[in-house]
């Protein structure tokens, strides 16, 4: 049978399936629309997202929010989570076996959004999910599949903060989910017009 939302949101809130959570505030599980049509991971929840219990509330999350009005999706209308849903100490990057101790709960999470698109937000989503010898500098912009569903990966929102000129090639890569989207039909309420 598969897991619902109360069941998930609870085996994320009891998870000890590794160390990070004895250092966290609490669990940031994720949150959007849970019928999405477009899922987006990234990596795990900064200081402000340990402090709120919510995905991408700080200021890489604020830049995520606009790129997204700026393909015309607000952000309420997606789903957002990360990799890791406790923050690990000093925001470093989740280790190769944090993922794996997490990968059960972003199961869980595909399986019930089952999301029509997946987009990737930097390398530690593009190895959790992708695979670790998947480089986002090499692969960003293209289609990639797991079980039928097409994944894109781009920059990290922080990765853009820190380098504004990425933000070039993140456009592209937006530009190219929403047309995924309109070509299979997805937010015909919002996806309107040319960019
Ligand atoms: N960076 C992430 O990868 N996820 C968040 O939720 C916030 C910052």
């Amino acid at each position: 049978m598969r897991t619902s939302w109360v069941q998930l949101t609870q085996a994320i809130a009891d998870c000890t399936n590794c160390a990070l959570c004895e250092g966290c505030t609490q669990k940031v599980p994720g949150q959007g629309d849970p019928d999405a049509p477009l899922m987006l991971i990234g990596e795990g929840p900064g200081q402000q997202e340990d402090q709120q219990g919510l995905a991408f509330v700080g200021p890489a999350g604020q830049l995520l929010t606009k790129m997204l009005a700026a393909i015309q999706l607000p952000r309420e209308r997606v789903y957002i989570c990360n990799i890791v849903k406790c923050r690990p100490p000093n925001n470093r990057t989740p280790l190769p076996a944090e993922t794996e101790a997490c990968q059960p709960h972003l199961l869980a999470q595909w399986a019930l959004v089952q999301p029509k698109v997946v987009l990737l937000l930097g390398s530690t989503a593009v190895r959790g999910v992708l695979g670790e010898n998947y480089r986002i500098t090499r692969i960003r912009g293209q289609w990639y599949e797991r079980g039928d569903v097409p994944i894109l990966a781009t920059y990290h929102p922080s990765a853009l903060l820190r380098d504004p000129e990425k933000k070039r090639d993140a456009w592209t890569d937006l530009k190219i989910v929403r047309q995924k989207l309109i070509d299979l039909g997805q937010y015909t309420d919002l996806l309107k017009g040319e960019l």
